[in-house]
């Protein structure tokens, strides 16, 4: 049975039963607890915590939500079962039915017949687990549905109890598994053998909530949630896997035509040796999260969830290349994967030719890297072999590792090739030493959420209302406030401390645009807000330095929203989407938004695109922004859900959540319409002018545009136009020539440095045959001492060192020349005729000898060596030393 068939049974077997089927949420939503979204139940987690009410019809659903989990990297191919990104089909009942029902359905479908809709999987190869106190689970398996009692086992906490991790949710469950049979282990139940009997499904019995603790388990149970709920997760590609009558989940429909790929583009045969095996599975499971992480909006970078991605790609492409791919591969990894994969996700179709991109991106770089990284290996290689040493050092496999990102399987594997072993020991203990940095850093970063703690509070019974959209002020009620983590009940002059309010016109942080600044007044009390963030979706922290008087917990204020700071941001952040709107007109939809920041008078925009902006393109931007403006377009927002928004054509990035309720901002009809919870201006006019100043890459495959807005834009033209004129004026020509005057300056200053470098080599020549007089005969040897005039750069020294050596011809000759460079160095040179070397002048050691005088060191051959030094007031006693040491010889 084909998977995307396996997920429609699934989603018509609930709907049948009154649930709702609900879309997949996006991997990416705003949660700082979670890289991505690894549940099916992460975008529900408000409803079971009583947060929000559900809005299903019969207080059901069911979905078949996208997951990532990437702590078991290492684990993939090399176990059955251990996928990166995998569909979790679920059903959920918010406070309806409980252990019974869940049970029920779950076994329905599982054994159903194929005619009736089910699976069709045989009951008696079917296990389950229950918690190990949980009765009422055990005995509705057993008396209820019939299995067996030696087929019901009971564990523990680790694996029978489900929570997310982090605070949130959590209950005892009850797992389903499906006995593979002998030949996959040994017997006894999933308590035995989690290989031989692989866990299909997971029914939670989600009733209470955990708090702070480890992500392992010991942790506070906080009490009981409101309600009794369920979360189901079926593996669907588990399920697919025992279907289809595959080995492993890299072998189902979805992947094996990717592991095909691969044959044809490496050359090598799967199924033939284990370690090439687990590289197939590798590029089959990493090509779909890859993708699928792409598609959501992910760009490879060096930390996060682009760190995680990057990763993913690399592991494919080193992976290729092991198993003997010389050439790029990335392009048809990522069709096969997208044709698999696009009948259960129809967006991979718009989507295609971003994602190529992306991909194919990463993969020339990271192709660049191994290139330089076999160089530098190269490199390391022979200084090993040149110091009689068989080893590559730990320090060396680590800096290619850590600086050059040249992955340690592929040294070990070409120092092997060259008939060398690497210090894996030492290589190891670097790699520990920096994880245990990382760890720490970590430790650091989470302690800073584990301080949001204090807020919770608020976050759960008094959510900020936000008046902001319509007005600039109001009169608030302090609620709370915090100073350094901590929940105090006043706050007094000087100190800096974080109030929050009832309600607020205040804007927080988010979408790009940064947060309002503004004044808290209070009788004689008087507050400067520096910044408004916001906690989750719904509290809002106003930080703020008391100017004078002190402020209670419960005081009635009146928050005012500094006007000129929102209309500069309202400008900016306008101006944001009408750049956008033009960048796409410009370059096409494949240039996506990544990220923007907006603040008065600047905003930067960051979208994927590979290559950068022609200044023609850059000014047809500015030309279609400025258009827009002028134009004076209503800017419109309309409050709709995320289906709505979608059908209407709204731009929405990630973050947003079925059922949300989410606001457009419209601006000229199709022009631009956009997803956007920030402020923005009325008419497009109101902007002013829009001036782009910029256009840089900030990583792979992403460019950044910045631009200033309204006055700010105006200053910075006139300035420029200031500059121009001043530069037309000390040039006496008019500014529209500008650029030709510069043009004639520069030819005429190259022209001239030429000349200036001509004369000064024909001077130097001309003086070099006068320096020739000053020759002395030493023991059979023409010796010249020479001190040149402070000023002469080493180059110089060479030059007529060379130049005397030359004229010296068959004589014996030695010329050995010292000056003062003028920056503090004292250079000096020697150098030997060939008849003089002949009689055991060695220009090296003459240097040496010089160079203790001086204070100095140098090298080089007999024939000529070069020394540098500090002291050249010593270079009188060391030409006395060389000629008595010439003497002697
Ligand atoms: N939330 C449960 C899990 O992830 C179903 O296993």
């Amino acid at each position: 049975m084909q998977t995307h068939e396996i997920r429609e049974r699934f989603t018509n077997h609930f709907v049948r039963s009154g649930h709702e089927a609900v879309p997949s949420a996006s991997l990416i939503l705003d949660d700082p607890n979670l890289l991505f979204v690894n549940a099916g139940m992460v975008p529900f987690k408000p409803y079971f915590l009583g947060q929000e009410t559900p809005p299903f019809a019969n207080g059901t659903a069911t979905s078949i939500q996208k997951c990532v989990r990437t702590l078991d990297i290492d684990e993939v191919g090399i176990t059955t079962r251990h996928n990166t990104f995998f569909q979790m089909a679920g059903n959920f009942s918010f406070g309806q039915y409980f252990k019974e029902g869940a049970i029920t359905h779950a076994w329905t479908l599982l054994t159903g017949s194929l005619a009736e809709g089910g699976l069709g999987l045989d009951p008696e190869r079917l296990w389950v687990t229950v918690y190990l106190d949980d009765d009422e689970a055990a005995e509705i398996w057993e008396k209820k549905i019939g299995v067996p009692a030696e087929r019901i086992q009971r564990l523990g906490m680790e694996d029978n109890y489900w929570h997310m991790g982090v605070p949130g949710p959590c209950g005892p469950c009850s797992e389903i598994y499906f006995d593979r049979g002998p030949a996959y282990g040994k017997e006894g139940g999933p308590a035995v053998d989690d290989n031989r009997y692989m866990e299909i499904w997971n029914l939670v019995f989600m009733e209470k909530e955990r708090g702070e603790g480890t992500a392992k388990g010991e942790f506070e149970i906080l009490g009981d949630l409101p309600k009794k709920n369920i979360d189901t997760g079926m593996g669907v590609e588990r399920v697919a896997c025992l279907l289809q009558g595959v080995e492993n989940v890299y072998e189902t429909d979805l992947l094996r035509p990717v592991i095909d790929t691969a044959e044809k583009l490496t050359g090598a045969t799967y199924g033939k040796d284990n370690t090439a095996d687990i590289r197939f599975r590798v590029i089959a499971d990493h090509s779909r999260t890859g993708m699928m992480l792409i598609l959501d909006g992910v760009t490879p970078g060096n930390e996060g969830r682009g760190y995680i991605l990057r990763r993913l790609l690399r592991r494919i492409i080193r992976s290729a290349r092991l198993l003997g791919a010389t050439a790029e591969t990335m392009q048809q990894f990522m069709n096969t994967i997208m044709d698999t994969m696009t009948p259960s996700y129809p967006e991979i179709a718009e989507n295609r030719e971003r994602i190529l991109n992306v991909a194919t991106n990463e993969e020339k770089a990271f192709l660049r890297t191994l290139e330089s990284g076999t160089q530098l290996f190269e490199q390391a290689a022979s200084s090993v072999k040149q110091s009689g040493s068989t080893t590559v050092a730990g320090d060396q496999a680590f800096a290619l590792h850590d600086t050059y990102g040249f992955p340690i399987d592929l040294t070990l594997e070409m120092a092997a090739e060259s008939g060398l072993e690497v210090d894996i020991e030492g290589f190891e203990s670097l790699m520990a030493e920096q994880k245990a940095r990382a760890k720490a850093d970590n430790q650091a970063k989470k302690h800073g959420h584990a301080d949001l703690s204090v807020y919770r509070q608020w976050v759960d019974e008094h959510p900020t209302e936000f008046l902001g959209y319509e007005a600039l002020s109001s009169q608030s009620k302090v609620l709370g406030l915090v100073r350094n983590g901590e929940s105090i009940n006043e706050a007094h002059a000087g100190e800096e401390v974080e109030v929050i309010l009832d309600h607020t016109p205040m804007y927080a942080e988010s979408g790009g645009q940064l947060g309002d600044r503004g004044q808290l007044v209070s009788g004689d009390t008087l507050l400067n807000i520096n910044d408004v963030q916001k906690i989750g979706k719904k509290l809002w922290i106003h930080k703020a330095t008391v100017a004078s008087g002190g402020l209670d917990l419960g005081s009635e204020v009146t928050v005012n929203v500094d006007g000129k700071w929102r209309h500069g941001a309202r400008q900016a952040h306008t101006a944001t989407h009408l750049i956008h709107a033009a960048l796409r007109q410009v370059l096409g939809p494949t240039a996506v938004q990544a990220g923007s920041l907006n603040r008065p008078g600047y905003l930067r925009f960051d979208f994927n695109f590979t290559e950068g902006l022609s200044p023609a393109q850059m000014e047809q931007i500015e030309l279609i922004t400025n258009q827009a403006v002028d134009t004076d377009w209503a800017v419109n927002t309309i409050e709709t859900s995320l289906e709505e928004a979608r059908k209407m054509g709204a731009m929405a990035l990630f973050g947003e959540n079925y059922g949300d309720s989410v606001r457009v901002v419209e601006i000229g009809g199709p022009f631009s319409m956009e997803l956007c919870g920030g402020t923005h201006v009325t008419h497009s006019s109101q902007i002013g002018p829009v001036t782009l100043l910029s256009e840089a890459s900030v990583g792979s495959g992403v460019r950044r545009i910045e631009a200033y807005s309204g006055m700010d834009s105006f200053q910075f033209l006139s300035r420029e136009a200031a500059l121009a004129s001043g530069l037309a004026s000390s040039l006496k020509t008019p500014t529209v020539d500008l650029p030709e005057r510069v043009r004639q300056l520069t030819d005429k200053l190259k022209a001239a440095e030429r000349e200036i470098e001509n004369l000064h080599k024909a001077q130097l020549a001309a003086n070099t045959s006068k320096l020739l007089d000053q020759g002395v005969e030493i023991n059979g040897f023409t010796v010249l001492t020479i001190q040149l005039p402070k000023g002469t750069s080493a180059g110089d020294l060479r030059t007529v060192a060379t130049d005397l050596r030359g004229r010296l011809g068959e004589r014996e000759g030695i010329v050995v020349l010292a000056a003062e460079d003028g920056q503090g160095k004292a250079p000096f040179i020697i150098g030997a005729t060939k008849s003089a070397i002949a009689r055991g002048v060695k220009s090296g050691d003459l240097v040496k000898l010089l160079g203790g005088y001086v204070d100095g060191r140098g090298g080089g051959k007999p024939d000529m060596a070069q020394g540098s030094g500090s002291k050249p007031e010593g270079f009188n006693a060391g030409f006395e030393a060389l000629k008595s040491e010439l003497a002697q010889l």
